[in-house]
Order: structure tokens, then sequence, then C-alpha cells
């Protein structure tokens, strides 16, 4: 599996540390108040089970799927609900989390779609940002590392639905990803 892999670019251990900060920064942001957090299906999930249980404030879960990248590594810059919340936000405190920022389409569409419900108010959560390839601007309120345009996988993160159950966030290989499709970096 690991010769699919250039190197590791975030370690497991310096993944865990870095989420108990954003954890105890946020527990401190919403102090006295209860926090839906909305994680981003699938690619959050990982981040989001650790980083809820570093959060000592009451909190809820909730999940929304959208269609991104498939089995490209290229957004198509095309966001479509493919599963919504369960519940009403109107008056919550809502955070989304999500596994990371790259042209910034995603997290826009979703902060737009989320802000027409009425929350009390909406806040972002990022592991990962890859500010060199934003399209759009986003806020992102809390992050936990800013990475280069690589394509990475791990920790949540796939390509073409594979490598989320790894520990580590890994660079993959070029030829893994080049080829198969055109991606803008593969020259
Ligand atoms: P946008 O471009 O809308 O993309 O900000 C956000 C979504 O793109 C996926 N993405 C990646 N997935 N490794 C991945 O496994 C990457 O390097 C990568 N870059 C973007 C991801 O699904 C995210 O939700
Ligand atoms: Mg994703």
């Amino acid at each position: 599996m690991y010769e699919d892999m250039e190197r590791v670019l975030i370690a497991e251990d310096e993944i865990a540390r870095r989420v108990r900060e954003l954890g105890a920064e946020i527990s401190r942001d919403y102090a006295g108040k209860e926090l839906l957090v909305v994680g981003i299906l699938k690619g959050a999930v990982i981040f989001m089970a650790d980083l809820v249980r570093c959060l000592n404030i009451p909190v809820r879960l909730d999940f929304m799927a959208v269609s991104s990248y498939g089995a490209s590594s290229e957004s198509s810059g095309v966001v479509r609900i493919l599963k919504d919340l369960e519940q009403n936000i109107e008056g919550l405190d809502v955070l989304i989390v999500e596994d990371i920022v790259d042209t910034g389409l995603t997290l826009n569409y979703l902060r737009e779609n989320l802000l027409t419900r009425g929350p009390a108010s909406l806040k972002i959560c990022t592991l990962l940002d890859k500010p060199s390839r934003r399209k759009v601007n986003v806020q992102v309120d809390y992050n936990g590392f800013v990475i280069p345009d690589e394509f990475v996988v791990g920790y949540g993160l796939d390509y073409d639905g594979r490598y989320r159950h790894l520990r580590d966030i890994l660079i993959l290989k070029r030829q893994v990803y080049c080829g198969k499709e055109q991606r803008e970096n593969c020259t």
C-alpha cells in the first residue's frame, strides 16, 4: 500500500497534537453553548471523530454528503447535496467540519446553503488548507495545517475511495493519479 505513496506529509502524532489544540480552542470559543457539529462525508469522519472527543462542551453531531471529485482528483466546481442534514439548524450554533479546503468551491456552497437555514452562528473547521489552489474566497475559522499543492490521502482522505484508514497524512505518488485524468499539475 505504501508503495503508492511519495512520503508522509503529517505523521499521526503531529495530527493528534494539533487536533487536541483545535479542540481546546473550539471549546473555549463556545463555552456555555451547545454546538451542532456537521461532518462532511466521507472525508471528514476520522478527523471529526477525534476532534469531537477533544471538546468539553455539549455537542450534537449531524452529517452531510456532497458530490465533489468522484474518482477524480480535480474539482468539477459543481456541488450537489447527496445527503442532507437530519435536523433543522435554525437558531443553533453550527460548526462545519471538513477534511480539506482546496478550490474552496465545496465549502463556499455549503456555507451559503446552511446560512439560508437561519443558524444562530456558522463557522468552519478544516483539517487541511491548500491555499495555492483557491478559486473562491472562503473564511475558514479553524484550520489544522496549511499544506502545499500535493494530492494527499489518509486520515479520512481518499483517492478513488481508498486509503482513508491510514493513520498518517501521505502524499500520493503522481503516477497513481496522472494519466488517469488531466490534473493541472500533471506535467
Ligand atoms: P474544493 O476544491 O471544493 O474541494 O475546496 C474540497 C474537496 O476536495 C477533495 N480534495 C482532496 N481529497 N486529497 C483528497 O483526498 C486531496 O489532496 C484533496 N484536495 C481536495 C476533498 O474531498 C474535499 O472535501
Ligand atoms: Mg471531501
